[in-house]
């Protein structure tokens, strides 16, 4: 692959980018991450993602690995080393570095790593057919507003999606849906967006939040509430948002066509607004 990669203040080749097997993020999940999109070279939405990191950091009560402009430069000189025109960059902080010990080690200092990809984020063929998913229960903690690295109950809902030969799950607490294994779950019904308010329940993506930005701007109704899977069965539209897939349409659950199962009016106009400011960028 011959990436470079970030590693505590180094950019090294990825077969060197390692990190010590006593690093809390590895032995105890004791970290958090976020994933910026690249697009035509350029940052997209980055002071959200970082002002996310920052509101992560402080509710684990862990310190910031270096200062934000250290930060911003360590992006904008991972995709000048990797040629990186589209894609993500995926960075992650963990407690550092520490013998086992549950409770927190005094004067450790964070690890900081970070990565790109490279992804088709705008022409992404799946935005022209849609998704296909499942809804599978809601197995997760209590704090998913806050975006850790804990992340296997993610990886098993993903897992039971692509066994069931779809792309995605939709996950269910209580009878109502929370929000996609990587992603914020949002339907459509007579014109209006409807979605999961902000809560511990989910992640308050920046997507959504953009998106919530753009269709106020654009006169695009959203209704925050919960709704159940029947529900979403019977929406006319549903889709997705997330840093690597931006709007990406849904046009089954749980096996039942969604809007005749195309992609509909309101989840491709936002999925434009969005392609569109991002690409202006
Ligand atoms: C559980 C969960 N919800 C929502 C999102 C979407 O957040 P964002 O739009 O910031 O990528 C993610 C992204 O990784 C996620 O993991």
């Amino acid at each position: 692959m011959g990436r470079i990669c970030y590693v505590n203040g180094n950019f090294v080749p990825e077969q060197e980018a390692k990190v010590s097997v006593f690093d809390r993020g590895f032995l105890f999940g004791d970290g958090v991450y976020e994933v910026t999109p690249v697009i035509k070279g350029k940052l997209v939405d980055y002071p959200a993602h970082i002002e996310r990191l920052g509101r992560s950091l402080r509710e684990l009560k862990m310190a910031w690995p270096c200062t934000e402009a250290e930060l911003r430069a360590m992006h904008e000189e991972l995709v000048k080393k990797n040629n990186l025109t589209e894609g993500i960059i995926y960075m992650q902080v963990t407690r550092g570095v520490a013998d086992r010990q549950f409770n927190f080690p005094k004067d450790v200092k964070s690890t900081l790593i970070a990565f790109t990809q490279v992804m088709t984020l705008v022409d992404n063929p799946n935005a022209r057919t849609g998704i296909k998913v499942i809804t599978t229960p809601d197995i997760r903690w209590g704090r998913r507003d806050i975006k850790t690295v804990m992340l296997l109950a993610s990886v098993l809902g993903k897992q039971e999606a692509v066994d069931k030969g779809v792309t995605d799950a939709w996950m269910v607490q209580d009878g109502k849906i929370t929000e996609g294994t990587s992603n914020n779950a949002f339907i459509v019904k007579d014109g209006k967006v409807i979605t999961r308010p902000l809560s511990n329940d989910i992640l308050p993506g920046c997507t959504r939040r953009a998106l919530f930005r753009l269709a106020k701007e654009h006169g695009v109704e959203i209704v925050e509430r919960l709704f159940t899977p029947e529900e979403a069965h019977a929406a006319d539209e549903a889709f997705i948002t997330s840093a690597s897939q931006f709007v990406m349409p849904v046009t089954e659950i749980d096996g039942k066509r969604i809007g005749g199962g195309q992609p509909g009016p309101v989840s491709r106009k936002m999925r434009e607004l969005f392609l569109d400011e991002a690409q202006k960028g």
